[in-house]
């Protein structure tokens, strides 16, 4: 059998400061101030915190920083609660634990200009890119930022805006662009990426339809509803390393019968956006329903939380 590798590490609230309304930036560090496993730009981390809550942040901070992870959190009273409790709770020197940086962009040599579009607090995906870009003076990038009023992160994004990097548009006081006004025409050696509400999203999707996939990257907060679909079959999971078999009811999530069968999963969106929840999957043929797999990586994983099942045994590396 193979060991379970390490998939949570140990760090300690540095400093936590303000992000403007409502929004606060923490810094984590390891408890002996070791580095931190590496991160690429655009990578995500999840916060485990009391009560088994898991929540995904994007990294803010330029990738070569490998002494900390730095997190913006803007505290949502309608939200799940992840928010609520790290503003109010969490506090400088506390211990959290956190996943290893998985995902993020890549900027590779091809691609010799970027285009990020974010709405407020949708700003944060992109900021650890933009000053990977910054300091590697590789490629032009541009980010436009669509604020009411004041824009969050200030201090994060004082160096960018201080080289022409950003552009913040605030619609208070002026007409919100049209998205496809901020990006190219047509795809050519541009990478566009946008993070935002939804609407600014479907119109980022209808200006770059057509783009290939590899120029194009959307970050969600809202998971999408998970298809239903009444032709669903019950099956079995059957985890290669416990040898467990799990039945999988019509309707229920793989996640949910592998909670009720005792096996811990991280998961945090539970709607196939944040990439928490990835497992391997050995032999069978799984029904992706996720938003963050490339075609790819779908060869070899799943996301527990909307994956299905087409064939009536599913085996996982688990
Ligand atoms: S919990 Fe977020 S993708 Fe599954």
């Amino acid at each position: 059998m193979k060991a379970a590798p390490i998939t949570t590490i140990k760090t300690i609230v540095e400093k936590i400061d303000d992000g403007g309304p409502d929004v606060k930036v923490f810094s984590l560090v390891d408890p002996d101030r070791w580095e931190l496993p590496p991160f690429r730009p655009g990578a995500h981390i999840d916060l485990h915190l009391p009560g088994k809550v898991v929540r995904t942040y994007s990294l803010c901070n330029d990738p070569a920083e490998n002494s900390r992870y730095v997190v913006a959190v803007k505290r949502e009273p309608s939200g799940r609660g992840g928010s609520i409790r790290l503003h109010d709770d969490v506090r400088q020197g506390d211990t959290i634990g956190v996943s290893l940086p998985r995902g993020g962009l890549q900027l590779d040599n091809k691609v010799s200009r970027f285009t990020f579009v974010a709405g407020g607090i949708g700003v944060t995906p992109f900021l650890s890119a933009a000053a990977y870009l910054m300091r590697t003076g590789g490629a032009d990038f541009r980010l436009h930022l669509m604020v009411r009023g004041e824009p969050p992160v200030a201090g994060l994004l004082a160096p960018l805006l201080q080289k022409g990097h950003v552009v913040i548009h605030n619609t208070v006081t002026a007409a919100r662009p049209e998205v496809a006004s901020l990006i190219g025409r047509t795809p050519s050696d541009e990478m566009v990426g946008c993070c935002g509400p939804q609407g600014m999203i479907e119109d980022f999707e209808q200006a770059t339809r057509g783009w290939p996939d590899e120029l194009v990257h959307i970050e969600r907060f809202v998971p999408l509803a998970r298809p239903l679909d009444p032709n669903e079959k019950p099956y079995t999971l059957v985890l290669s390393r416990s040898r467990l078999e799990v039945a999988v009811t019509a309707g229920q999530t793989m996640l949910a019968a592998l909670i009720d069968a005792g096996i811990d999963i991280p998961a945090s969106c539970c709607g196939g956006i944040c990439g928490s929840c990835k497992v391997d999957w050995l032999q069978g043929e799984p029904v992706h329903r996720d938003r963050v797999l490339s075609p790819a990586e779908r060869g070899k994983s799943l996301m527990v939380c909307v994956a299905g099942s087409a064939t009536d045994r599913l085996i996982l590396d688990l």
